[in-house]
């Protein structure tokens, strides 16, 4: 097999990645370790920053976006009964869509059927080699065979638990990570949501989000000690919880129902640098993770595809290096604000375990301060709206 760019990875990265390579005539294969089935059933992100909207827009997958997800102009910040509104349209003239992230990739999916690119499932044992020389390639199992991928780049969009970044000799990387004492449990139910915009709730017992995929599906979340399973979670005991955080102006409008899909995922803040080594390019996950509260996970993948598919189409047109001898510098300068923005809004939100008194006093005083302040708001939904690419 012989291909331009090998992409290791079809979540999100890889295939928005790809179809704005194929978009410009520039070849790809996609790697991916799990079937289709499963990459779909994962339940993740669901707020797009506007950034990303056009994006998607311009790989020619925006239409069943545009048509199904929602604009948001705001959304709520609470401290107990306290309820902030930051309101993004006028604050920044900007809003966000709610729109899942199984949506964009099934969409993604799909284009990239349509545009015939080859994409393997069920990939294992991917080794990825000669990185330092003209050409590489890459070494995989695929349907009980060991086959190898010659390529000119490599853009490793495998996660956080791929191979791409572990490519990269130890010396040649710099990790930076922050564990939070606490995860997040998430729930889908089949029930209209409880506000027309987002709720992210500090409360006394623990902070709570109100999220949404459409008028009859929500995705609520509940912060659970690390040592919690989902076992450990009826549904009669999440809504019990869920409704005890948010401020009760709210809860009178919760309705209840059966849950269809109960996980937690662990909270961290991550960052590998640099982005490159060789022709490899790390993109998403594979090179950094933020905790959820400042929904910045797949938006930061979406832009680290932004700085990257251009300087790739330069590359392998012979358009010359300037783009990815750059792209590492120029995506991790947003990706640290990112880092900051996430790590910032986790701290406000949450109570962390055997903290004293005085850091919740300061939760309290950042949330009354975010109440009377419009420089604050602002400063907030700057943030929360998306960097500028
Ligand atoms: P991924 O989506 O992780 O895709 C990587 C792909 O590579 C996967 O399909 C994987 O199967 C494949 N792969 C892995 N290893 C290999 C290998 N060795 N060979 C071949 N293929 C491989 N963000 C938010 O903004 N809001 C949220 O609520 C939110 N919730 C999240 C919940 C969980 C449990 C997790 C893990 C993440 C969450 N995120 C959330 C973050 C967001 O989902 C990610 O930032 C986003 O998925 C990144 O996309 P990606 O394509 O870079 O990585
Ligand atoms: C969702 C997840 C987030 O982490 C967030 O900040 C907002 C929304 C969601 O799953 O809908």
């Amino acid at each position: 097999l012989t291909t331009q760019v090998a992409i290791i990875g079809g979540g999100p990265s890889g295939l928005l990645l790809s179809q704005l390579l194929n978009s410009a005539g520039v070849e790809t294969v996609i790697l991916e370790r799990s079937t289709r089935e499963h990459v779909l059933s994962r339940i993740r992100a669901g707020i797009l920053e506007w950034g990303t909207v056009e994006l998607l827009r311009e790989a020619g997958v925006g239409a069943r976006m545009d048509g199904e997800g929602i604009p948001h102009d705001g959304c709520y910040m609470t401290d107990d009964e306290l309820m902030v509104h930051i309101d993004f349209k006028e604050l920044t003239g900007k809003r966000v869509m709610v729109y899942g992230q199984t949506e964009v990739t099934r969409d993604l999916y799909q284009a990239q059927d349509a545009a015939g690119t080859t994409v393997l499932h069920g990939v294992s044992d991917v080794e990825i080699h000669d990185l330092d020389q003209t050409k590489s390639y890459v070494e995989f199992t695929h349907e009980g065979a060991r086959k190898r991928l010659e390529c000119l780049y490599v853009a490793g969009c495998d996660g956080f638990h791929g191979v791409s970044r572990k490519t990269i000799p130890a010396e040649k990387r710099r990790e930076f990570e922050r564990v939070y004492p606490f995860g997040w449990l998430g729930i889908l139910s089949e029930t209209p949501p409880v506000n027309d915009e987002l709720i992210y709730s500090n409360s006394r017992h623990g902070f709570a989000l109100a999220s949404m995929r459409n008028a009859n599906l929500v995705r609520y979340y509940v912060q659970v000690p690390l040592s919690d399973t989902v076992e450990d979670w009826s549904d009669q005991r999440f809504w019990d919880a869920f409704s005890r955080r948010i401020p009760s102006e709210a809860a009178a409008h919760l309705v209840t129902g059966p849950s269809i899909e109960k996980s937690i995922a662990p909270l961290r803040s991550f960052v590998s640098e640099p982005l490159r080594w060789g022709n490899l390019f790390l993109v998403g996950d594979s090179a950094h993770i933020v905790p959820p509260t400042g929904a910045k996970g797949l938006n930061l993948a979406a832009s680290d595809v932004y700085y990257l598919y251009s300087a790739l189409i330069d590359a392998v047109k012979g358009a010359g290096t300037t783009g990815i001898d750059a792209y590492s510098t120029r995506a991790l300068a947003r990706i640290w604000k990112a880092m900051r923005f996430s790590w910032q809004m986790t701290t406000m939100m949450h109570r962390f375990d055997g903290e004293d008194a005085f850091a919740e006093q300061m939760r309290k005083a950042t949330l009354a301060h975010l109440a009377t302040s419009e420089a604050a708001r602002r400063d907030l939904a700057e943030n929360y709206i998306g960097l500028p690419f």
